[in-house]
């Protein structure tokens, strides 16, 4: 397989690490606009073959797959050039900037009959993998709420508010852990620092079956939180990314009620088990996404994190911003 990366940046060149270092990728060509990230790719990474423009490495027939590390702004034009190329593709999180972009290019992907594979990193981390197995295995029984902290000092942007910079890695870990999508969301959020940017928000998501789910994202704390927890019927979870090893607990706690005719008698029974702390295996997320995009172009497998989960959460980014900007009002969402 023979790879191409364009954009060099803060992130590409993790993707160009990860590539050279899986056998499974023969070659490594990439492109920046700006020479200069091209210069210190080279010095850094000797093996790489530099293209002398996007174009030439749409047109190089060797090239089979091409990942897509620049801006936002930028995914959805570059992403249809690759698909239109017939070259499979590895976009960066967030999708696109848009849903009506997001759905354009599932379309032409299809059309193309061309792979696509979204790299939302978190999804390929062992943590969240023994998370979907433990769910899979119905170990948490029904899920009642799910309830998500990401806070840390900075780095605050530019260009867009806390919501854009952070809640697209909480959503889509959601996305693919529940396997059940919002009817509705709300956000509400302050700009303290530059007005025009929160700096802090709050997302609430209802589902149909009486689900929730909360999500509080925030650049202004002290600390840096990335804490989750899942509250099941039969167990719940705490679920903190801080930790160097410990990332996952299990709690076998619950409560049952046990009905009796007189409404006095109800008797409510507290249930206090186990903690159990599953092995998780220690292994960059981002090998584990190259190998499965490997798997995706060369032996057809179905992309794990594929355009429609793009969709999704894109979908409720942009409600979220939508509630945002009137002051929190409940978003319908419904889905294609
Ligand atoms: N998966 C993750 O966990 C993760 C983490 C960080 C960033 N990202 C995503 O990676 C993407 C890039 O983010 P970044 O932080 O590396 O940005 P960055 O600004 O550091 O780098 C972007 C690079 O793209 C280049 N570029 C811009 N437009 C271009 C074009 N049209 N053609 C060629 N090169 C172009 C710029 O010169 C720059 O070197 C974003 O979508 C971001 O959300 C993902």
């Amino acid at each position: 397989m023979q790879l191409g990366v364009v954009g060099l940046g803060y992130w590409g060149p993790n993707l160009v690490r990860n590539a050279l270092e899986n056998p499974r990728y023969e070659d490594v060509w990439v492109w920046d606009r700006d020479p200069q990230r091209v210069q210190l790719i080279r010095r850094q990474y000797r093996a790489v073959r530099v293209a002398s423009d996007f174009d030439e490495m749409l047109r190089n027939d060797a090239i089979n797959a091409i990942a897509v590390a620049t801006p936002v702004s930028t995914h959805f034009e570059l992403g249809c050039s690759v698909l239109n190329a017939g070259k499979a593709l590895l976009m960066e999180k967030p999708f696109t900037a848009t849903v009506r972009e997001a759905r354009a290019l599932r379309d032409l992907a299809e059309k193309k009959n061309g792979k696509l594979l979204i790299d939302h990193t978190f999804i390929y981390t062992s943590a969240v993998q023994k998370i979907k197995e433990l769910r899979r295995k119905g170990d948490l029984g029904e899920i009642y709420y799910y309830d998500s902290v990401r806070v840390n000092l900075g780095l605050f942007q530019h260009d867009a508010n806390v919501i854009s910079d952070l809640a697209p890695h909480d959503l889509a870990i959601m996305d693919y852990l529940l396997e059940q999508s919002p009817t509705s969301i709300s956000a509400v959020g302050v700009a303290h620092i530059d007005r025009r940017f929160e700096n802090i928000a709050y997302l609430h998501l209802d589902f149909d079956n009486g689900l929730v789910a909360h999500f509080h994202l925030n650049w202004l704390s002290p600390v840096k939180i990335r804490q989750t927890l899942i509250g099941g019927s039969k167990k719940m979870l705490v679920y903190d990314d801080m930790e160097a090893s410990d990332k996952i607990k299990v709690y076998d706690k619950g409560v049952q009620i046990t009905r009796k005719d007189d409404v006095y008698k109800t008797l409510i029974q507290y249930r206090s088990g186990d903690l159990c702390v599953p092995q998780i295996r220690n292994v960059e997320a981002l090998k584990v996404m190259m190998e499965h995009f490997a798997d995706c172009v060369e032996k057809d497998a179905a992309p794990i994190t594929d355009a429609a989960s793009g969709i999704r959460v894109m979908q409720m980014l942009e409600a979220a911003q939508k509630s945002l900007k009137l002051g929190g009002k409940k978003i319908p969402l419904t889905y294609e």
